[in-house]
């Protein structure tokens, strides 16, 4: 396998680079329609991916589903060795060395606190894993005096309290998860590549990707970019994010782009108290009725991630998402992506996900509320159809693989996933080279509704999107 082109330099496109450069391939490029290196990963320069973000959450929480429960586990000893390396740094070096400005880190353990209505079955589930992983003691129930009381002679108590006003708590308090410097994370690896000889074609048009050299045979010898140029390769692999159905249309139905919800407010520079109570060593990363998320009940699916060392302050809110259904030339029917750097830009969320943003912040952060909301992002989910990743050739076709799908829990795995890149390129089996096998999707329960793309009853477009006075930035809550 002398060349690979890797579409996308998204957390799944770092990986799959990270790995093959690992197992000693040489000749890698990667094209992507942003230059995300020098956008710093930062949406405030202008990026509109899932990838490019503040935070996410890192957990290693998978009731039900121990082997990605391992799998967490083997990337957190990555992130930890990358942010040791980080925090070692001065300010000077690691701008440097990796682009990295502000935090100089790339995970916090702040532990999550995970409020639920009653306590779901999962977490008895949970705590099997976390048992034969040695490290039962980070799982503290809200609704266990025992647990209470080894949380209040450790001192972790006021973090797991932090709504103590709301009565009858339940849920779980995991000490072992916590959130990632997700920009700083994607530009550590960046830079690793670049000094490893990988090549980066970013922007657009010339890194971006409209279609691939294919022969009547269905091989695909290589792409195709916006300025007509044709790149050659022996093996492509897309990792486009929730843009990739739309270069490989064959995923949809088992893919599909879906609708993700964040805001972020600023707290000022000078507000150094309230910084200082939001930031990770006090506060914790946290989720709010998460196991609703799908029902679209009031206030719920909402996380509250702990300030940056700059005063921000992300939300999330995950309940029913919404796609946008387009038809491409061949018939097929698929979601793509709107956002800020689509024509006309978007950024819109709807009037219902802005009003509950504001009336969670009322109740749960009130000392917050003066600062209004200072910009709102609109992101695209990867969903798979059962949320398993998909890395895989594609059928029917030679040398064009797809890493891609996961539905909003990937980037935890960014030091991981391309492992199974080079295994599938080698032809190893293994238990998770099997589940991220190309698969029909009609044999799975389609349990983040991806198929309503095909009916169009989920439209971004159908929803009452906020207006004027709700847009951003600094709207007040
Ligand atoms: C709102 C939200 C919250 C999330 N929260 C979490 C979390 O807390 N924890 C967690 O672990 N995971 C989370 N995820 C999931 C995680 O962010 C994703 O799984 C991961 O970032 C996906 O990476 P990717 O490389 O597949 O996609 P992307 O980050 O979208 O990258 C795809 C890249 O391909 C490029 N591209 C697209 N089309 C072309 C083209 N034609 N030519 C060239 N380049 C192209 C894009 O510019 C982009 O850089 C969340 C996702 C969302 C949307
Ligand atoms: C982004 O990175 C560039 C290049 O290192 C740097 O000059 C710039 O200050 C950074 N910008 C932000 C907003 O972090
Ligand atoms: C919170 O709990 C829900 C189940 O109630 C689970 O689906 C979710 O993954 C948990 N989140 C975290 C960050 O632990």
């Amino acid at each position: 396998m002398s060349k690979i082109i890797i579409v996308g330099s998204g957390v799944f496109g770092l990986s799959s680079a990270l790995h093959l450069v690992k197992a000693g391939y040489k000749d890698i490029t990667i094209f992507d329609r942003l230059d995300l290196f020098n956008l710093n990963y930062s949406f405030e320069n202008g990026a509109d991916t899932a990838s490019a973000d503040i935070n996410k959450v890192f957990r290693a929480l998978y009731p039900g589903e121990p082997h990605y429960h391992r799998l967490a586990l083997q990337a957190r000893e990555s992130f930890l060795k990358w942010d040791a390396e980080v925090r070692s740094c001065t300010p000077e070096e690691a701008r440097a060395k990796f682009n990295i400005e502000g935090d100089l880190k790339i995970i916090e353990e702040c532990g999550v606190a995970n409020y639920t209505d009653e306590r779901p079955e999962l977490y008895t589930v949970s705590i099997g894993d976390f048992e034969k992983s040695g490290l039962r003691d980070t799982q503290y129930f809200l609704d266990n005096p025992e647990d209470i009381l080894r949380a209040k002679s450790n001192g972790i108590f006021p973090k797991l309290n932090f709504f103590a006003h709301k009565s009858d708590l339940h849920g779980l308090y995991d000490a072992s998860s916590g959130l990632l410097y997700a920009n700083n994370a994607c530009l550590y690896v960046c830079s690793f590549l670049k000094n490893h000889g990988v090549k980066f074609v970013t922007g657009s048009p010339e890194g971006c990707i409209e279609s691939f050299i294919e022969n009547d045979e269905g091989s695909v010898k290589g792409v195709i970019t916006k300025d007509g140029k044709s790149h050659f390769s022996d093996l492509t692999i897309v990792a486009s994010g929730p843009w990739t159905p739309s270069l490989v249309p064959q995923l949809g139905g088992l893919c599909e782009a879906q609708n993700g919800n964040v805001i972020v407010i600023k707290i000022p520079e000078e507000r150094k108290d309230l910084i200082e109570k939001y930031s990770p060593k006090n506060f914790p990363l946290l989720m709010w009725k998460m196991e609703k998320e799908l029902e679209g009940n009031l206030l719920s699916g909402i996380g509250i991630f702990p300030s940056t060392s700059k005063g921000l302050v992300k939300l999330i809110l995950r309940q029913k998402k919404y796609n946008n259904p387009v038809k491409l030339q061949d018939g097929s029917l698929l979601s793509i992506p709107i956002t800020s750097n689509s024509s006309p830009p978007e950024h819109r969320l709807s009037k219902f996900v802005v009003d509950q943003f504001k009336q969670f912040i009322r109740i749960f952060l009130p000392d917050l509320v003066q600062f209004g909301i200072s910009q709102s992002k609109l992101l695209w989910y990867t969903d798979a159809i059962n949320n398993d990743f998909i890395i895989d050739f594609a059928p029917e076709k030679k040398n064009l693989m797809v890493v891609t799908g996961g539905s909003g829990h990937g980037f935890k795995f960014l030091p991981v996933l391309g492992q199974f890149v080079v295994d599938v390129l080698e032809n190893r089996e293994n238990e998770y080279t099997k589940i991220f096998k190309w698969r029909d999707y009609r044999n799975f329960k389609d349990i983040n509704h991806i198929l309503s793309v095909k009916t169009g009853e989920s439209s971004y477009y159908g929803q009452d999107l906020a207006d004027e006075s709700d847009l951003l930035p600094y709207c007040k809550i």
